[in-house]
């Protein structure tokens, strides 16, 4: 990319805000356009930019370096299609990429004629959420704890409320979170396959359970997300059987702690500053605009998450 970002934003609801409000903190990026049917223009630095109701129409008077894509859940394949056939650009999916299997095969089977693998990312934020990235660093640091034998996620999103609102744009509970805790595993554990997937509550909660490997041994990661809540909360924790060393993550606060029998080994906090989804996404573009995106974002690591995911 050149040293002036140009970013063409697509959809502009509740997670934009916080592409937004990372991509202003930006010196090196420039918002070129937006595109929403219903919603916007936006307010950006200042200035309003270009506004559009539809990408094509875009394309026909922009080029982009960078096509942020945050609509809805089923419209992602499509709008991925037009960004990369009609443009340039690289893009960036907002999680996760595709809504089915048959999504990832004709995503994948543009590979014969762009730079898929070179241009296509998927914005696996709570890969970078920093207590995931210290949990990281502490396993990664501590091979004397063992192997990761069991990991325990909960998720929970207030949109029983939102109703029909909810499902048309984040699809269910397993479709909206279930991508959040596999990616987010990857940071610890070697996924191999989905052995379990329950879907409860008409597609309002669900219950998963994931192989994994780690450190040669084989674990089980259980994984419950609901969205029969009126708040957001969301924790994980790792046991690490054979050293009986366990990791407790509170992904709300951004707050972890390690624990062997009475004993607290480490712990983890921080300054209370910064919005919960800013701390994801300010990473996340950090990794992306260096040149050298964390694989975690690439379609290589999409592919293996929703061939899980989707499983299910
Ligand atoms: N809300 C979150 O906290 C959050 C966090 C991370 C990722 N995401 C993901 O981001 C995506 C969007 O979520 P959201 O919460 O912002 O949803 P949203 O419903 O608030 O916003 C989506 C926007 O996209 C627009 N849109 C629909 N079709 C379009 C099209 N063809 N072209 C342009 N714009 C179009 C809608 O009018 C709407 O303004 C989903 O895939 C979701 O999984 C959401």
């Amino acid at each position: 990319m050149s040293n002036e970002v140009r970013v063409g934003l697509v959809g502009v609801g509740i997670i934009a805000r916080t592409h937004l409000a990372v991509l202003a903190e930006r010196a090196d990026v420039a918002l070129e356009f937006t595109v929403d049917p219903k919603a916007g223009p936006v307010d950006f630095r200042g200035g309003t930019p270009p506004h559009y109701t539809g990408l094509a129409e875009a394309l026909d008077a922009h080029r982009p370096d960078l096509i942020v894509l945050a609509t809805p859940t089923d419209t992602h394949a499509d709008l991925v299609t037009l960004a990369l056939l009609r443009s340039t650009a690289t893009v960036l999916a907002e999680k996760p990429l595709v809504h089915d299997l048959a999504s990832l095969d004709r995503l994948r089977a543009l590979g014969e004629q762009t730079d898929l693998r070179g241009r296509l990312f998927t914005a696996h934020h709570f890969a970078f959420s920093p207590e995931v990235d210290w949990a990281a660093e502490q396993l990664a640091s501590h091979p004397a704890w063992g192997p990761v034998t069991t990991i325990t996620s909960a998720f929970h999103d207030p949109y029983v409320q939102r109703g029909e609102q909810a499902r048309a744009s984040y699809g269910s509970s397993w479709t909206d979170s279930g991508v959040n805790q596999l990616s987010m595993l990857t940071r610890f554990v070697e996924l191999t396959g989905l052995l379990s997937a329950q879907q409860l509550d008409g597609g309002m909660s669900a219950w998963c359970t994931v192989a994994f490997r780690s450190r040669g041994e084989t674990g089980t990661a259980r994984l419950r997300s609901s969205w029969l809540t009126g708040a957001s909360s969301k924790e994980s924790s790792l046991a690490l059987g054979r050293s009986g060393v366990e990791l407790f993550l509170d992904h709300t606060a951004m707050t972890g702690f390690a624990v062997h029998e009475g004993e607290l080994l480490a712990a983890f906090g921080n300054d209370g500053r910064t919005d919960r989804k800013v701390a994801h996404y300010r990473p996340l573009y950090a990794s992306l605009l260096s040149g050298r995106p964390d694989p975690v974002l690439g379609f290589e690591a999409t592919e293996r998450v929703t061939t899980i995911h989707r499983a299910g």
